[in-house]
């Protein structure tokens, strides 16, 4: 028998979600004392669920499809319009099997080559340094390294500028004023920028290596036959150099955590890869990026008792996910080992989404991620040594996304490699 739900009983809930940030939905589901509630969001009805019963129904695509999710103001500034994101079946799967490609073991053995060198690059002008921000320079460093990986040109003179506005596109969607407006200017330049590089390497003024994004992006053929417009194929050339980027934040927590637990450093030296592996993926539990994601039902279903009405919002509540005590015990605790036991299951570890990566719209770039934190975390604990001077390094969970408040700031840095 179909139940109701517990609904919230404001107007528009919207400005709850902005102020309150991450915990939102959790908040509301330890009020109702349930893994599921109404509410309703910029002049919309929207279902948030929690738990991995949850995420298991979410990545469910006879049950859910992307169509019409993402809002405008995502749009904006992270996604762009049209990606591989917004894609169902089977023009889905044929774009998404583009993204995949570039993720074979060569590659991103390529990738973290370049990542090495540049970290090692930085180190030395570090030295010269009074102070260094490490979330800053990381995103340069990220920049460089996956701009020449996918054959995207990047001049000397513009590594800052390009870095800033890939982070100002991570970190515009859940700004209100000056945030948003800054993510929504970056996009613009950042999509002609890119624009530009796809139309040079499609007339032959730009060579760039078959291998690379770039290219493989610029002459890939969708469903039709057709090559992506100039405009879709920037957004998907942005799709794999920004979210790289965006693990000069990850780089950030891991820093911090080694910070905040400085008895894992002994561990990380003396007790192998396995440990390694262990302290990203905690790093990649504990610390905020990912709040939620969204869905829209197919056609309308049961479950938990509650019927779900075709084109719904359905929200899935990923940072709680993460911090849920059922599934991870004391979930507010640094503990890398706590990975030694977990299952693998593609439904309750999902920073990056869950459920497969070439039918599902689980994140292509999650092996990178993972083989970056670890390369970036043994380069600054291995070859870097560092002061932590006093900054504010609170992480404002009602902000989203969020970031350490200072950046991480290191002194009287020393190359030691
Ligand atoms: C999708 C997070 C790094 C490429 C996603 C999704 C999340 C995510 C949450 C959506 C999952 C869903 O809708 O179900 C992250 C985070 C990263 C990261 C937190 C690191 C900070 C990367 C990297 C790449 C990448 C390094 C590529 C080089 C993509 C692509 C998609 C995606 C192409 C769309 C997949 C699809 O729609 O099928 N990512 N990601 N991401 N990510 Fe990542």
């Amino acid at each position: 028998m179909p139940t109701t739900i517990p609904h919230e009983s404001t107007l528009d809930d919207a400005i709850s979600l902005i102020s309150e940030g991450y915990p939102y939905i959790k908040n509301r589901l330890e009020k109702y004392n349930s893994n599921i509630f109404e509410t309703r969001l910029l002049g919309e009805k929207a279902v948030c669920i929690h738990g991995k019963d949850a995420a298991q129904l979410f990545y469910d695509n006879t049950l859910f499809w992307r169509k019409n999710v993402v809002p405008k103001r995502v749009q904006q500034t992270l996604m762009g319009k049209n990606g591989v994101q917004m894609l169902d079946d089977k023009a889905h799967y044929h774009r998404k099997a583009l993204f995949m490609s570039f993720m074979s073991r060569d590659r991103i053995e390529e990738l973290m080559r370049l990542l090495m060198r540049y970290w090692r690059a930085y180190a030395r002008k570090w030295e010269k340094m009074d102070r260094v921000i490490l979330l800053d320079e990381a995103s340069e460093i990220f920049c460089l390294a996956a701009c020449h990986w996918a054959g995207v040109p990047l001049k000397p003179s513009e590594v800052r500028q390009r870095a800033e506005e890939y982070m100002a596109m991570i970190y515009g969607f859940g700004g209100i004023t000056t945030r948003y407006w800054r993510g929504v200017q970056a996009r613009k330049r950042s999509e002609s920028w890119n624009e530009q590089i796809i139309n040079d390497i499609r007339s032959g003024k730009l060579h760039v290596p078959e291998s690379s994004a770039a290219y493989q992006i610029a002459w890939f053929r969708d469903l039709d036959g057709e090559l992506l417009s100039t405009e879709v194929a920037a957004v998907e050339l942005m799709n794999v150099v920004r979210p790289i980027v965006a693990i000069a934040t990850y780089v950030a927590y891991s820093a911090l955590a080694l910070h905040q637990h400085p008895e894992q450093e002994h561990k990380l030296n003396t007790r192998g890869e396995e440990y390694l592996q262990h302290f990203v993926q905690e790093v990649r539990r504990m610390y905020p990026f990912t709040p939620l994601l969204g869905a829209r039902p197919r056609h309308e279903f049961e479950w938990s008792g509650y019927t779900f009405k075709e084109g719904t919002l359905v929200l899935l509540d990923v940072y709680g996910l993460l911090h849920d005590p059922e599934i991870w015990p004391q979930p507010e605790e640094f503990k890398p080992d706590r990975f030694k036991d977990w299952s693998g299951s593609p439904f309750d570890f999902i920073p990056q989404g869950g459920g497969e990566f070439d039918t599902n719209h689980r994140c292509a770039g999650e092996w990178i991620t993972i083989e970056a934190m670890k390369a970036s975390l043994k380069f600054l604990t291995r070859e870097l040594h560092y002061i932590v001077p006093p900054q504010n390094l609170r992480v404002d969970i009602s902000k989203m996304p969020t970031k350490p408040a200072s950046g991480f700031v290191i002194a009287e840095v020393k190359y030691v490699g």
